[in-house]
């Protein structure tokens, strides 16, 4: 299944992405890397394994409907059946989204529906939290309000900083996202019409 790959920074998360797809047996192929941010450290690391990778900045458009049709413009040209959002840090319209509806899956640094938006860590911490993580989740329009694919939990260690935990969960978020991925492109969970992940293996 051809992915669609979208960041705004440094693409770990796209990194782990195309490493999983690397490997014959996962049922989805990056196509596209599309960022927001010209210098987006991603799309110099995705350019490196041979994939189209290309900035579609915000401040080259009059409006968020003009930047989004272009990024769609973009989808559409690469055959992108899947898009997989990894660090993009812009809200999605609501037509944007219906128009992935099912087919467009995003990482967050939290177990949601814990710590929506950002600073995820540090809330966690002053929370008092024992157990954090990251959840993968179909995008809807609300932010990181999607049903949930996949999580993993992280346990929180007295030590912990923003930095030490943030550093655990990404190693999470990078196991997770790819298993849910192929979930997705295999039709092993799928979001339903009204809204809930339906999970129909594991
Ligand atoms: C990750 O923590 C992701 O969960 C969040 O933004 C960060 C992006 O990191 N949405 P990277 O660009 O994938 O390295």
């Amino acid at each position: 299944v051809p992915v669609a790959v979208l960041i705004s920074g440094r693409g770990s998360n796209m990194g782990a992405l195309i490493a999983a797809s690397l490997h014959t047996d996962f049922p989805a192929r990056i196509v596209s890397v599309i960022s927001d941010k010209p210098n987006a450290k991603g799309l110099e690391h995705a350019r490196g394994f041979g994939i189209e990778a290309i900035a579609i900045p915000r401040a080259d458009y009059d409006s968020k409907a003009e930047h989004e049709a272009a990024v769609i413009a973009a989808l559409d040209a690469a055959g992108a059946k899947i898009v997989a959002l990894a660090g993009y840090m812009r809200l999605l319209s609501g037509d944007f989204v219906t128009r992935y509806a099912g087919r467009m899956i995003n990482i967050h640094p939290s177990l949601l529906p814990a710590f929506p938006g950002l600073a995820t860590h540090e809330r966690a911490l002053a929370a008092g939290c024992r157990v954090h993580g990251c959840t993968v989740h179909f995008v809807t329009e609300g932010m990181d309000e999607g049903p949930i694919i996949e999580q993993e939990p992280v346990r929180v260690e007295h030590d912990d900083t923003p930095e030490t935990l943030a550093q655990r969960v990404l190693e999470a978020e990078h196991r997770i996202y790819p298993l849910a991925l192929a979930m997705v492109a295999r039709g092993e969970v799928r979001m339903t019409s009204d809204g809930r992940a339906q999970h129909s293996r594991s």
